[in-house]
């Protein structure tokens, strides 16, 4: 995956509310495209792997337990300055702190169940395309 990719997640408590739609139209009015897209959902040992990074911190547990509550959307979103661009459209981790019209400020309940993910750097957008997606799953 080149650069310009990023990798998004819409979480558990987005799809089941309905917002799948809303929010992938977002992104494409932000003038992502669409490389690759699918719905999964997470087994607790894909889940514990995937934020292998974030396994000493305290929230670990339950931010596992979110991620395979139900179906997730994930996508590879490609773009000029993905990363950076698409982590401004979803605003901060936290919905109170995220800016208005925001996808985590529209849709995001807690810090915890914050409808989105998307990738924080060039080298784990790669890592997380790869995670999700095969080569040829993607266009
Ligand atoms: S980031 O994106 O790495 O800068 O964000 P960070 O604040 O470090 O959080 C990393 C991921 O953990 C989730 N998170 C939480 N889950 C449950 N409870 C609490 N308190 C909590 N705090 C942070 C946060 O949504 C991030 O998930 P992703 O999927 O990366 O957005």
């Amino acid at each position: 995956m080149a650069t310009n990719k990023t990798l998004t997640m819409i979480k558990p408590d987005a799809v089941k509310a309905g917002h799948t739609g809303a929010i992938l139209a977002q992104i494409n009015e932000a003038g992502f495209r669409i490389v690759a897209l699918k719905m999964t959902q997470l087994s607790t040992a894909a889940a514990e792997r995937f934020y292998a990074v974030h396994k000493e911190r305290p929230f670990f547990g339950e931010l596992v337990e979110f991620m395979t509550s139900g179906p997730i959307v994930a996508a590879i979103l490609e773009k000029d300055n993905a990363v950076a661009d698409f982590r401004t459209l979803i605003g901060s981790t936290n919905p109170a702190e995220a800016a208005e019209g925001t996808i985590r400020a529209k849709y995001a309940t807690s810090i915890g169940e914050n409808a989105i993910h998307g990738s924080d750097s060039d080298e784990n957008a790669q890592i997380e395309g790869d995670f999700h997606f095969a080569g040829l799953e993607q266009f």
